[in-house]
């Protein structure tokens, strides 16, 4: 099988861009796992089903018709039926459906096999939640990246600002610790580092040293 690289870690801990850094990289490919369940939320929204109906959303996982596409600013676009829903699923909103649906076993069960259709040659760089503890158990080398609740938040808050979305940092910082509380408490797949882990705290550090240190234990 291809080789997986896999980078779990809370809300805010930069996984998204250590990631995609270490994708490019590498040129392997890349699995944004969180998109899955986003677009998960979203289609509820769309087809009027309520994020708590787990039967329905089970079945909107299911036969979710989701597509991946770069733009030409290299930009990853997500289309839902066709329709771009890129922006829809960033949103807080957004993040806040994609963790209510992800804590449904069902939906995950029907979302497994999918992220794992994107295990091909040359490799690939898996980011989430639960990569490298159910879906790619297997995988040889792993990274759990955290920070400080306060310091994810400030993050978050930067990078919504930039998107001209207006939000408050206390409200972010209270949305975080209710994320990272949900997340850690679920029955399936809560959200711990695999027991062979590599884990990096990146409060106080930015993208290059942490990217730095990821890279350091690249000898793939
Ligand atoms: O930027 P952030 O990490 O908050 O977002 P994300 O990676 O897109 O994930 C959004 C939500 O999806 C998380 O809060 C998790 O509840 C859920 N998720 C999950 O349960 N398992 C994954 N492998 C990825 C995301």
């Amino acid at each position: 099988a291809a080789p997986v690289i896999t980078v779990d870690g809370p809300s805010g801990a930069g996984k998204g861009t250590v990631s995609h850094l270490l994708a490019a990289e590498l040129g392997w490919h890349f699995l944004d796992s969180g998109a899955l369940y986003r677009v998960t939320g979203q289609a509820c929204l769309i087809e009027g089903v309520s994020w708590e109906d787990e039967a329905r959303v089970a079945e909107i996982a299911r036969g979710l018709d989701v597509s991946f596409s770069a733009a030409e600013n290299g930009e990853v676009l997500v289309a839902y039926k066709g329709k771009d829903v890129s922006a829809a699923i960033r949103t807080e909103e957004g993040g806040r459906g994609a963790s209510t649906v992800a804590a449904i076993p069902a939906v995950r069960r029907a979302l497994l096999a999918r992220q794992r259709d994107f295990r091909r040659l040359p490799g690939l760089v898996a980011d989430g939640r639960d990569m490298g503890t159910v879906v790619f158990p297997d995988a040889p080398l792993k990274f759990f990246l955290t920070a400080s609740a306060a310091e994810r938040a400030e993050r978050r808050y930067k990078q919504l600002i930039l998107k001209g979305e207006s939000v408050s940092l206390p409200r972010l910082l209270e949305d975080i610790k209710e994320r990272d509380a949900r997340d850690s408490s679920r029955a399936v797949a809560p959200l711990v580092p695999a027991e062979d882990a590599v884990v990096i705290d990146s409060t106080g550090a930015d993208i290059e040293q942490v990217f730095a240190q990821v890279m350091k234990e690249v000898t793939l």
